[in-house]
């Protein structure tokens, strides 16, 4: 099939609504500044062959993306043990909530809420230079340097309120075992790191691929675990937007409040769309619309 066109013709639709609707995310002052009027896309495909239009190059802040990359890392460190702090349901709930985790005695539901990634960032603090090994697996998977935006991780330790009052929770419940502000600061890191929708697409290639590095050939995770990666993309990686995902694009996706959402055709290409302007539940709102049009353009779908 080919891309380079229906990447061009979803551009050409989203045009004229660019900066028209929806809201930058403004509870984190330094994401408040970026202008709303930008709109990019890119695709890789398993063989390799990449499209791309738009701001498609433009770095942005990745967000809540970057949980998909720090789950990775502790599913590969941690195999089973991971989910002994962590569970695999979907929320049902907005990605910063504190309501289920005093019922459910301090374990998140899912590693995509706010809470799920302040637990995997504990466990990778107990691990290693958590932010080294993030920053060294995503260069390594999108084949450039990879770095954190200091001004984003500042503006969200400054305001971070709700966040430190999810770990400080977590930690009363014996469910966090690092300093708070230390695995706060991973935390608050990794959401700031800086890429463009090119160079997502090609990092989260081994998704695609049941885990094999879109590069080098290298198992990043194993292809039961990149599976599960999927599952939980679809079924969490929009919060309480979930269900809608499924229902009008009907692939596995992830999105940050930075406006990007990277989704997966498992056995054909991941697809990385950014604008930062975003619909209520915190996903971008004309990344949704390019992506419905993608999947209705090529009739991909996981159904
Ligand atoms: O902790 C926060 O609230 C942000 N750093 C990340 C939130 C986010 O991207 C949620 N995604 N839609």
């Amino acid at each position: 099939m080919q891309f380079q066109p229906v990447l061009d013709e979803i551009v050409a639709t989203l045009r004229p609504e660019l900066g028209q609707a929806g809201h930058v995310a403004n509870y984190i002052p330094a994401l408040a500044r970026v202008p709303a009027g930008q709109f990019g896309i890119a695709l890789r495909t398993c063989d390799g062959d990449e499209a791309h239009a738009g701001d498609s190059t433009t770095p942005f802040s990745i967000q809540s993306i970057s949980k998909l990359f720090t789950l990775t890392l502790g599913m590969r460190e941690l195999g089973e043990t991971l989910w002994e702090r962590i569970g695999r349901e979907p929320s049902g709930n907005p990605f910063n909530s504190l309501v289920q985790l005093e019922a459910e005695h301090g374990i998140p539901r899912n590693p995509f809420i706010n809470a799920g990634a302040i637990a995997v960032a504990d466990r990778l603090v107990s691990l290693f230079d958590a932010k080294a090994e993030i920053l060294s697996l995503l260069s390594s998977l999108c084949g450039d340097p990879v770095d954190f935006d200091e001004e984003v991780a500042a503006s969200e330790a400054a305001t971070g309120f709700r966040n430190a009052a999810l770990a400080n929770f977590m930690k009363s419940f014996g469910r966090i075992d690092n300093d708070v502000g230390t695995v706060l600061d991973m935390y608050f890191h990794h959401c700031a790191i800086r890429m463009s929708c090119l160079q997502l697409a090609r990092a989260a290639g081994f998704l695609c691929r049941d885990g094999v590095h879109p590069y080098t050939g290298a198992q990043i995770l194993s292809e039961r675990q990149a599976r599960r990666v999927n599952a939980l993309m679809l079924t969490c990686g929009t919060y309480d937007a979930a269900g809608e995902f499924a229902f009008r694009i009907g692939l596995p996706c992830k999105s940050g409040v930075g406006g990007g959402i990277v989704a997966v055709v498992p056995d054909h290409l991941t697809l990385c769309v950014w604008s930062p302007a975003l619909e209520p539940s915190g996903s971008s709102l004309l990344g949704i619309k390019a992506l419905e049009l993608f999947t209705a353009k090529t009739g991909l779908s996981i159904f």
